[in-house]
């Protein structure tokens, strides 16, 4: 076990076998050695700072039926809603004043965006904020849309694959649905030029510690900007309504990892750990985490953008939680930065 982790300390990936015997019982003692000097790696790269992102959550349409999702189609409990241009503009106004230098759009795959009114957006805020990252979350789309949006201003996209792993691609997605584009696309990303960030759920139905392990190696392979991974949490109104939760010391365990196999890329403490354990962004943090992605989103729209139940800081403003994460981030000696955030270069 000693020379496992040695390995994973030094950078080095370990092999599957090694890695998913680590994943399916580790000791707290392990894990805290692993949190301990993913800790340290971040440090040594990015100092105390912790990142924050503005993510506006745009439309929670979406075309896809993915069997965890709050948002799929076939949710008919959902009421949809869509920003317009000037709803977008309004939260990156208010985010600016409060110190975001990125702003992310994220929705569901909706096709009233077509390329033209997303490029639209884009080329609006690009030129309204010279001085800002903006990031894409917009899922699957074609190469020449890709480039079209990269060309109006767009410098990152996140796109998480989910699963690399084949067989539980089709457990988590309708037939329709195919894991292999979701790579390609992320491939397409890359070369591109986008700052391309992947990720997954961590205690997803059916993952093994075998898969677990596959998709940090994966992951680590293909040398990422950023890295996002949560805990699955259920949504009742899914086909996965009634799993458990994936834990926060597995997903906890992970971000260390990551961290310390890729310790350059930004690694967000996400809303999803903040769900499911109080303190969990400020844990992700100490496990190696250096972003923070709060919501810019309208007050009015926010509890209907719900991927999974119990999200926090749906009743919040964008203010009272840049505040209070500011807290939380000093509670684990780190401050916010009002600062882009790129990626150092490799
Ligand atoms: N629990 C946790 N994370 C979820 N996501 C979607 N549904 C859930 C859920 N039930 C994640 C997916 C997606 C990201 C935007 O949110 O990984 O890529
Ligand atoms: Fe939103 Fe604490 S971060 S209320």
């Amino acid at each position: 076990m000693d020379t496992i982790l040695t390995k994973i300390e030094k950078g080095q990936p370990p092999c599957q076998e090694e890695l998913s015997l680590l994943l399916s019982r580790p000791e707290d003692a392990v894990r805290n050695r692993l949190a301990q000097s993913a800790r340290r790696v971040c440090e040594a790269h990015y100092g105390k700072a912790i990142y924050i992102r503005g993510l506006i959550e745009f439309t929670n349409y979406c075309k896809n039926d993915c069997y965890y999702c709050g948002i799929r189609r076939s949710n008919a409990k959902v009421a949809r809603y869509r920003l317009t241009k000037d709803d977008i503009l309004s939260c990156c106004a208010a985010g600016y004043t409060l110190g975001f230098r990125t702003f992310v759009l994220q929705g569901g795959e909706d096709g009233y965006y077509t390329d033209d009114r997303m490029a639209d957006i884009v080329t609006a805020i690009r030129s309204a904020y010279p001085d800002c990252a903006i990031t894409l979350s917009l899922g699957e789309r074609s190469a020449a849309s890709y480039a079209q949006l990269k060309a109006a201003g767009a410098d990152r996209y996140l796109l998480r694959q989910e699963t690399s792993v084949d067989r539980l691609y089709r457990h988590l997605h309708p037939p329709e649905m195919d894991g292999k584009k979701r790579l390609e696309c992320q491939h397409t990303l890359g070369d591109l030029g986008y700052q391309l960030g992947m990720g997954f759920m961590v205690g997803a139905p059916g993952q093994t510690s075998e898969d677990l392990a596959q998709e940090l190696l994966y992951t680590t392979k293909r040398q990422p900007q950023m890295i996002g991974i949560g805990p699955f949490i259920p949504h009742a109104d899914t086909p996965f309504g009634g799993n458990p939760p994936g834990s926060l010391s597995q997903t906890l365990l992970c971000l260390s990892i990551l961290r310390l196999l890729n310790p350059k890329a930004l690694i967000p403490a996400t809303t999803a750990l903040g769900t499911i354990h109080p303190t969990g962004r400020e844990q992700g943090i100490q496990a190696g985490a250096n972003v923070v992605m709060p919501n810019l989103s309208p007050l009015a729209v926010r509890k209907q953008y719900s991927l999974y139940d119990n999200k926090i800081c749906t009743g919040d403003e964008a203010a009272e939680c840049l505040q209070c994460l500011g807290r939380r981030m000093e509670s684990v000696d780190r401050h916010l930065v009002i600062d882009r955030g790129d990626a150092l270069p490799s």
